[in-house]
């Protein structure tokens, strides 16, 4: 993992620096679409790559963790690397998998049941090759979906999950390709449906969880969010030095 890493332990208030997030700096949606432009056409992207001790299969187009922090800080606020007590346990849901390492990480350390979507193609087959190499195919699935679309209207999951495309980009700003879709998200219309239909999917006394960082804006969520009477937590966070910016992940839940 690239950078120096500060844990931050649970505090409920939350970090202070997602306050405000101006679309520039840390924030800017157009430096955050030259990540994913540089992500995707590196010429080193790896076809495997390893991270926190095991091997990963990356197909194109696909989000790649072996070129941002995020994932590792994610799978480690989880409790899902090694060493880690992980947060999750029964049926999980796992939206935007990816490459699939959180939710196969999770069926991994004890979920008995794990359901992955993304809303690219490229990412669900990535997923499922994940989990044959795992050895546990048969309690993860993979799902081609746009958030919960695609799944059967009377599943239900202890924890709902989204490692986010955080970056708010204008609502007006059109993807150009599905590798994009990992990075931005035009006027958080996706985070908003995510936290307003996630809380159907539970079980009673289930959890709805979003992997967040300080490139987003966490306040307008919080408003957004407070017109419902509802809010997000801080569980966890974790912060890492990624080139000039000092960005700080967190796991926040949904109360
Ligand atoms: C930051 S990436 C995280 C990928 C993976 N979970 C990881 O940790 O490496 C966000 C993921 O969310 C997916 N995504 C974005 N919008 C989505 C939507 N509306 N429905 C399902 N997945 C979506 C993207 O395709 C991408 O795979």
């Amino acid at each position: 993992m690239a950078g120096d890493m500060t844990r931050r332990g649970p505090d409920g208030a939350g970090p202070t620096n997602q306050g405000r997030c101006p679309l520039e700096g840390v924030c800017s949606y157009e430096r955050s679409l030259a990540r994913s432009r540089t992500a995707r056409r590196r010429t080193d992207r790896p076809d495997v790559f390893t991270l926190h001790g095991r091997e990963w299969d990356l197909l194109d187009d696909v989000f790649a963790p072996p070129f941002s922090p995020s994932t590792g800080v994610a799978m480690e606020l989880l409790g899902l690397a090694p060493g880690g007590r992980p947060v999750t346990q029964g049926a999980f849901l796992e939206v935007g998998c990816g490459t699939g390492v959180i939710g196969v990480a999770a069926a991994l350390t004890g979920c008995d049941r794990v359901v992955a979507t993304d809303i690219n193609r490229n990412a669900v087959r990535n997923t499922a090759l994940n989990a044959v190499r795992h050895g546990v195919s048969g309690r993860v699935r993979a799902v081609h979906s746009d958030l919960f679309t695609a799944l059967p209207a009377a599943e239900r999951f202890d924890t709902v999950y989204w490692h986010s495309n955080f970056v708010m980009a204008p609502p007006a700003y059109r993807y150009r390709d599905v590798h994009e879709q990992a990075y931005v998200d035009p006027g958080y219309a996706a985070h908003l449906r995510y936290l307003r239909e996630a809380p159907h999917r539970l079980t009673e006394g289930g959890r709805v969880l979003l992997h967040f960082s300080s490139r987003g804006n966490l306040a307008y969520l919080r408003r957004c969010l407070a017109e419902d009477g509802r809010e997000l937590a801080v569980v966890d966070a974790s912060t890492v030095q990624e080139g000039p910016d000092r960005v700080e992940y967190t796991l926040l839940e949904l109360i």
